[in-house]
């Protein structure tokens, strides 16, 4: 077995997926949850335990647990393959590089490695001489010894991390590759892209540090935040700071806080909400809305309370629901952020005010009403013009109406135009969701299919005649149950991956969709024989069926001795056929 089939098989991806999609089990073998790779409110992405595999039936997104890995992180193939037996405790042999190792992932590894070692020299430089005055600063800031270690915080001198980077052996290309080294416009010189500040250090959602922010410490230094550039490790619109600490708890918790800062983060952590989320230095994205829906149902976004905080808020906001989150909004008093806010008033009161914050459309509905002079029919169609479009955010069209009959009695709307506002939502939403398309398969195909590819003992048993059944009547299903004979021919352990190789896109669709779209238990092998009954009894109808209609030629032809032939088969075969049919039960898929 080679190093990545080892893996494959010490792995369950169940538990892999798990750790980034809620799922929820539906059958034995079979979890259903909502795609990470696309936007959807209702789970059409499952997956299957017995196979090993994922399937999103809404954006076609399909694969093993190396596909999974690759595609939510953006790892190349042997990038996923080595983060999965690290993650796994399993030991990667020195050569299981070789037939993998691409370019891109020699260059990305390096990336890796220049990251953990700026960190190690960043943490060294803030307990050195050098690094006085970003003690000084976190002091003052009123940052906790565990908050500065929790959180990595460092400082980079004026210079150093291009020798330190030159005697580790990286060359000049991979350090400007890295964002973390600047190369001079003019001259061949390069420098340091973090001089004199402190730094954050940026993980990707399974821990690794992929980035850098780094505070100014003095006054006049400009920007106040200076951030990596995006490299190949670093995608701003993807990272949110912290979700890696915080994603268990926004697990559990269902929901998340969305703060503007990383001292926001650090301060409310100290507090003790460990669910606590930003952005880097961007306004959210759908991104970034999306990784939070994979862990979360719900938010409350809690910006700075200046200007520019309030107008990222809206966009935020809206980004948020129409990725299907239930959002709620914190203004903090008196103008403080939520760093400020803990350090003055405390943990506890900080906790507090997330609890009572109000949902969007409550506090929509009271901005509205002190906007609007809803007293007059005037404003009350300002407030409902200013109100409508928000509501539409909502993707679910009865949800819509729903809020929007909240909204409409919270703005104080009289009672004629609360109904035609509602209206307003119940009419244009009813679009006709695309009609999915038919599965041709009988019930009985439908078990055996599960069957055959879920229980050795059945395929065992009945594979045999099922294929020689359904390839008599000519039947749909004929050519995956001859695939599944030819595919466990040549390795008794099934696999999934070499059956798929042997179907055509349409077969593929229609046995994916049976496996991991379906509802109902398994079949037991029970109703597998059932099932072969039934298909059976079929071909016997048909040769019957045969038999009659020659009978009736030979009649005409007046062929008699033919004709005496026929009756025999006729009266042999009719006797079996209907004991058979007696005996025979209808297949159901569940055990009786
Ligand atoms: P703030 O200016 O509110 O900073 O910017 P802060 O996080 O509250 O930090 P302190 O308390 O002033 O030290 C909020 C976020 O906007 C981004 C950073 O992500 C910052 O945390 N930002 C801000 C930048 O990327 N660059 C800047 O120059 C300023
Ligand atoms: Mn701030």
């Amino acid at each position: 077995m080679d190093f990545a089939a080892h893996v494959k098989s010490s792995v369950d991806i169940i538990g892999v997926v798990g750790e980034s999609v809620r799922l929820r089990k539906q059958g034995s073998v079979r979890f259903v949850g909502l795609c990470p790779f696309h936007t959807e409110k209702t789970p059409s992405f499952s997956v299957h335990q017995g196979l090993q595999i994922f399937k999103c039936f809404g954006c076609g997104k399909g694969g093993d647990v190396f596909n999974f890995v690759m595609e939510t992180q953006g790892l190349t193939f042997y990038e996923a393959l080595v983060s999965l037996a690290e993650h796994h405790g399993i030991p990667v042999p020195a050569s299981a590089g070789g037939s993998f190792n691409d370019a891109e992932s020699r260059v990305r590894e390096s990336l890796d490695r220049m990251h953990e070692k700026a960190q190690a020299w960043f943490r060294e430089q803030l307990t050195s001489g050098a690094g006085t005055c970003a003690r000084e600063y976190i002091r003052a800031r009123g940052l906790s010894p565990e908050a500065e270690e929790r959180f990595g915080l460092g400082y980079a001198p004026a210079r150093g991390l291009i020798d330190r980077f030159g005697r580790e052996g990286f060359s000049p290309e991979a350090m400007v590759a890295s964002g973390l080294v600047g190369k001079q416009t003019e001259g061949e010189g390069f420098y340091d892209r973090f001089r004199d500040r402190l730094t954050f250090p940026l993980h990707n959602e399974t821990g690794k540090i992929i980035a850098f922010a780094g505070r100014a410490l003095r006054e006049g230094q400009q920007p106040k935040y200076l951030n990596s550039p995006e490299t190949a490790i670093y995608k701003k619109q993807n990272v949110l700071y912290n979700l890696h600490r915080a994603r268990e708890t926004m697990r559990q918790e269902r929901s998340a806080v969305l703060v503007e800062g990383y001292m926001d983060v650090i301060g409310a952590d100290e507090a003790g909400v460990r669910n606590v989320i930003a952005s880097c230095g961007t306004a959210l994205t759908e991104q970034h809305a999306r990784t939070l829906r994979r862990h979360v149902d719900a938010l409350v976004v809690n910006f700075d309370p200046d200007t520019a905080g309030q107008e990222a808020v809206h966009r935020s906001i809206e980004v948020l629901i129409r990725e299907g989150l239930w959002v709620r909004v914190l203004r903090l008093p008196d103008g403080l952020d939520p760093y400020d806010y803990c350090r003055q008033e405390g943990g506890e009161s900080y906790r507090q005010k997330l609890a009572e914050a109000p949902s969007y459309f409550d506090w929509l509905a009271d901005h509205a009403r002190k906007r609007f002079d809803t007293k007059t029919s005037e404003g009350q169609s300002q407030a409902i013009e200013f109100v409508e479009p928000k509501i539409r955010w909502m993707p679910k069209g009865f949800e819509r109406a729903l809020r929007a009959e909240d909204v409409g009695h919270r703005m104080g709307l009289n009672r004629m135009l609360l109904s035609k506002f509602v209206q307003l939502f119940t009419e244009s939403n009813s679009r006709a969701k695309p009609i999915a398309p038919q599965t041709r398969f009988s019930e009985s195909e439908r078990i055996l299919l599960r069957l055959m590819v879920e229980s050795p003992d059945a395929r065992e048993e009945l594979l045999p005649d099922v294929v020689d059944l359904t390839t008599k009547q000519e039947l749909p299903s004929r050519k995956i149950f001859e695939a599944i004979e030819s595919v466990g021919k040549q390795d008794s352990s099934f696999q999934y991956a070499a059956l798929e190789g042997r179907l055509d896109g349409a077969e593929r669709l229609l046995f994916d969709k049976l496996l991991l779209g379906g509802e109902g238990p398994e079949p037991s092998i029970e109703s597998g024989r059932s099932a072969v009954a039934a298909l059976r009894l079929e071909v016997d109808k048909r040769d019957y069926q045969a038999v009659l209609s020659e009978i009736g030629r030979a009649e005409k032809a007046g062929d008699n001795v033919k004709l005496l032939d026929l009756l025999r088969r006729k009266k042999a075969m009719a006797a079996p056929m209907f004991e058979r049919a007696h005996r025979g039960r209808t297949p159901s898929a569940g055990a009786s």
